[in-house]
């Protein structure tokens, strides 16, 4: 290729990005998809960065639209940003406090101090300070790896950039919220759906000038990696972040009891609207910090905090039709498409209907009038019918009793905790057999917590479906490049960058692996304590021999359901013929324990009857935190046994006649250097 020819190529580039950026931004008349315009930028820089010649004032790595920009460098954060679990009702809060109880072997609930703070509607960032020095600055970005935006950042005058303060840790990521007061957001004329939206887009600017001209806000509200700190609280944290120079929340609080968190949530819910900035709710985090550890994280949040959400925004529509929506594990969802309404800033077109028993309770038909709520990130749902407003000839609306996609029978699976049918009706098929199951779990098998494949999201797969690229998972491995880049929207760039992000994820850990499967019941969690107990691969596909399937009720956490589950999994024959086919693409990576060098390294444990002031899932924990291992029966390889009040007698003899260590709860603790 000669240079004239890549200079009209890249020319040629950048004027459709010009003309999609007008369309865009000042039209607002989106031309083509994020995915598509994604793509289109990125050839433009990878050519910039191949040809440097060619870089040009016109460039999007020069003049920014407002549109989010890609070309930050990724930096993996030292202790993840994860995300947190919601709870809309008192209930949800009796749950959380309860499982923290339970992890926590603690029976009085008055012990459970709460840090209660406004949760803010912006964006998060962390912000690494090294010697009291701001150093860098990152998004969340997936929660393991963020964005460097340093830069934008110090634009903001919330954040110090050096602080002295004597007991400042001498390493410590202070985390927080960026965003834009309500009332700052209103002199931006720029056409943002919410402040958050402007936020957002303000912070992941290319040019710090243009983070600069908005007038963005940070408060800090907790820590990642930290060194040399000393804190206790958190309540004491939100003290000395105050007293470092940062910007904290004025409406935390310190509270004990579920009644007094729903009291402060009625208060501050009435309050919201005289406070500045957007807030959808209140996280609440358990105070003390020590506490905080024991109790750690589960897949994607920690077990410590909550968000309470507050009630959504609602707005009136009507239903144009119903449709039903095929899940990938063969759940039937209704649909209603509504006439699109605005509701707290937000276009929305789709409600959820939730399932067939839902429509029927509320009588939900074609053409109603009805009101819609939608509340932050959660999906907007149809609450309730004006029935005044019906129209005298509607019908009631019939539930598919076959699967729209397939044909096949639908069924409601009899619930054996609740001994309830689920309201939940499913397709028969047992996955690939059905379209629409097939292409959901494909969807599933590349999405951000599963395979995580950069550029191959769930529009391209959808895309790769209907011109018959993907049947399978396996045939993400052997897509034929040569035809991609000839497709619309791609070209010899594009699919080359895709080959590579493929490529790359050949490589996964086994719990990955597991839970990209999408076998019902089987999430992040599960998935993660599974592989943890497999260790390898083969170990996970000899369970299509559903002998060792058993074995896993062993594990805390897995159940009959479960069990069941994985057991239908692997008689179905389609999913063995994936399984066998990925495992020649890919390699499989086994658990490699954290820490091999701890005080019970190379000791296996077995636990029998109740602990005192610790729960088993916590002494469990404990044990592999420190390298031992648990197993789950009494033979010659247990080492020891360790016994709580009531222990299983038979264990116990077992133990004795193959002379195996029995410890008590003492003895155990103290071979932790802990006392019990
Ligand atoms: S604590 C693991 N505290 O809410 C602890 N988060 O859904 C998570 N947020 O990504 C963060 N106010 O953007 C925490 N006082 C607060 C918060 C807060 C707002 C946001 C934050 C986070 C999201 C979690």
């Amino acid at each position: 290729m000669n240079n004239n020819f890549i200079k009209k190529n890249y020319l040629e580039k950048i004027k459709k990005i010009q003309k999609y950026n007008e369309l865009y931004y000042v039209k607002s008349k989106p031309a083509i998809s994020d995915q598509k315009y994604d793509v289109l930028k990125k050839e433009v820089l990878d050519l910039e960065n191949k040809f440097p010649f060619l870089r040009n004032n016109k460039s999007p790595s020069v003049s920014v639209g407002y549109k989010p920009s890609k070309n930050f460098t990724k930096v993996k954060h030292k202790v993840p940003m994860l995300s947190l679990g919601n709870a809309f009702d008192e209930q949800d809060l009796i749950n959380f406090e309860k499982k923290i109880l339970n992890f926590l072997s603690l029976e009085n609930s008055n012990s459970i101090e709460y840090s209660a703070e406004p949760k803010i509607d912006g964006i998060s960032a962390s912000l690494i300070y090294v010697n009291g020095s701001f150093i860098r600055g990152l998004s969340r970005g997936d929660g393991i790896e963020g964005e460097d935006i340093t830069e934008n950042l110090k634009t903001i005058n919330d954040i110090p950039n050096l602080i002295k303060t004597k007991n400042f840790p001498e390493e410590i990521d202070i985390r927080g919220e960026v965003f834009i007061e309500n009332n700052d957001f209103k002199k931006i004329n720029e056409k943002f759906a919410n402040p958050r939206n402007a936020a957002s887009g303000s912070l992941r600017q290319k040019d710090p000038n243009i983070t600069n001209k908005i007038p963005l806000r940070f408060i800090a509200y907790t820590h990642g990696h930290a060194k040399g700190m000393k804190i206790k609280s958190q309540t004491d944290f939100l003290k000395n972040l105050k007293s470092w120079g940062f910007k904290t929340n004025l409406f935390s609080k310190k509270i004990c009891g579920v009644k007094n968190l729903m009291l402060n949530h009625k208060n501050l819910e009435e309050k919201r609207k005289e406070i500045p900035f957007d807030i959808d709710g209140i996280v609440y985090k358990i105070n003390n910090f020590d506490l905080q550890k024991r109790l750690g994280f589960a897949a994607n949040a920690p077990r410590w905090a909550i968000a309470h959400k507050f009630s959504a925004n609602s707005s009136i529509s009507e239903i144009k039709n119903i449709e039903i929506q095929i899940g990938r594990t063969g759940a039937l969802t209704p649909v209603a498409k509504i006439k699109p309404v605005n509701i707290g800033g937000v276009m929305v077109s789709n409600a959820t209907l939730h399932n067939e028993d839902e429509i029927a309770r509320k009588d939900i038909r074609i053409g109603d009038t009805v009101t819609v709520e939608r509340a932050g990130d959660v999906i907007p749902h149809v609450v309730s019918v004006d029935l005044k407003k019906r129209n005298q000839n509607s019908k009631k609306f019939i539930f598919p009793t076959n699967c729209p996609s397939c044909g096949k029978k639908t069924v409601k699976d009899y619930n054996v905790i609740t001994k309830k049918e689920d309201a939940v009706r499913r397709c028969i098929s047992e996955g690939y057999e059905c379209k629409k199951i097939a292409i959901e779990k494909i969807k599933h098998f590349v999405s951000k917590d599963a395979f995580n494949i950069d550029g191959l999201g769930k529009k391209i797969i959808q895309n790769f479906w209907d011109l018959r690229l993907i049947k399978l998972p396996q045939d993400i491995f052997d897509l034929n490049f040569g035809a991609i880049e000839k497709l619309d929207g791609w070209g010899k760039l594009s699919a080359s960058n895709l080959k590579f992000s493929i490529e790359e994820k050949k490589k996964i850990s086994l719990e990955r692996f597991i839970y990209s499967l999408g076998i019902r019941h089987i999430g992040q969690e599960n998935a993660k304590i599974i592989a943890k107990h497999l260790k390898n691969s083969a170990n996970f596909f000899r369970l299509s021999k559903n002998k060792d399937i058993k074995n896993l009720l062993n594990i805390d956490g897995i159940g009959e359901v479960q069990i069941n589950s994985i057991k239908n999994f692997f008689l179905n024959k389609k999913n063995l013929e994936v399984l066998t086919e990925l495992n020649k693409r890919l390699s499989i990576l086994s658990i490699v324990p954290l820490n091999k060098n701890g005080l019970l390294q190379n000791k296996t444990f077995m636990l029998t009857g109740k602990l005192n002031g610790i729960s088993r899932a916590e002494a469990k924990s404990l044990i592999e935190k420190n390298s031992g291992k648990i197993i789950s029966n009494v033979n010659k390889k247990l080492d020891y046994l360790i016994i709580g009040e009531k222990p299983t007698v038979k264990k116990v003899n077992i133990a004795k006649d193959l002379n195996i260590k029995i410890l008590n709860q003492q003895t155990w603790m103290a071979m932790l250097n802990k006392t019990g």
